[in-house]
């Protein structure tokens, strides 16, 4: 099963994607992670990205789709995938849909979690990180068991650079102006499947795996 994770920054995706992948058994592959690793590598297109991730904007489409494609590709991608963060642009989308195709492979749902920007904001500000292994947390909705280290794998938790509010206002207007226009474009194709990201953890997983079986 090959599917996307839609929704605005602070929405839950990486937080329900950890779970649906573990669940269901696909490679999550979240665009913004990976781009995190590329900048702590010191590589050229982690440099390249650094500037429009800082100030809240996209990342170019040609980087993103020629980095995302390449994960896509792996081996552990073969049976199934739950993308996270991408795509984020009609042109990005159909840069996928024309890749998949090309290998007789197709994307089978798109769940988009709803949410308003007001609760985007209170779950930003509040989120810590593992940078070790992306793990995220939220001081008072999901709190780590001992505070400040990740529950994972121990690692000390730390604020992401693009959670200032200043910021966060900037990635929703990207949110609405770009991203957004994907809920038509995969309405079209028949593949949405809309859920409310307003309840905790636990309710918005399993509306995800209500509104999506076989995830
Ligand atoms: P990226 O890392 O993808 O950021 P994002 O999409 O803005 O999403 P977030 O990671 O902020 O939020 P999330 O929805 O995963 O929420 P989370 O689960 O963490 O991208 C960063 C940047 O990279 C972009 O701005 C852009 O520059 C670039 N980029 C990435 N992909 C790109 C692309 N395709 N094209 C171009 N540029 C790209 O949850 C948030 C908080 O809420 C956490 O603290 C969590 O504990 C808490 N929480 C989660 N669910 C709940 C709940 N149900 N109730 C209460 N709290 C909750």
């Amino acid at each position: 099963m090959n599917v996307v994770l839609l929704g605005p920054p602070g929405a839950g995706k990486g937080t329900q994607a950890v779970r649906l992948s573990k669940t269901a058994g696909l490679l999550h592959l979240s665009s913004g992670d990976i781009l995190r690793a590329e900048r702590r590598a010191e590589t050229e297109l982690g440099r390249k990205a650094q500037e429009y991730m800082d100030s809240g904007a996209l990342v170019p489409d040609d980087l993103i789709l020629s980095m995302m494609v390449q994960h896509i590709g792996r081996e552990e991608a073969k049976n199934g995938f739950l993308l996270d963060g991408f795509p984020r642009t009609v042109a990005q989308a159909q840069g996928l849909d024309v890749r998949l195709a090309k290998e007789n492979r197709k994307l089978d749902a798109v769940v988009c979690i709803e949410i308003d920007d007001a609760t985007v904001s209170k779950r930003l500000t509040g989120r810590w990180s593992c940078p070790n292994c992306a793990r995220v947390f939220h001081e008072e909705f999901s709190p780590p068991k001992a505070a400040g280290v990740c529950d994972a794998c121990g690692q000390p938790l730390s604020r992401r650079n693009d959670d200032e509010p200043a910021v966060v206002a900037e990635r929703l207007r990207h949110y609405h102006e770009l991203t957004k226009p994907l809920v038509a474009y995969y309405r079209d194709e028949g593949i949405l499947r809309p859920v409310s990201g307003r309840g905790s953890v636990d309710e918005v997983f399993e509306a995800i795996r209500k509104a999506c079986p076989g995830l």
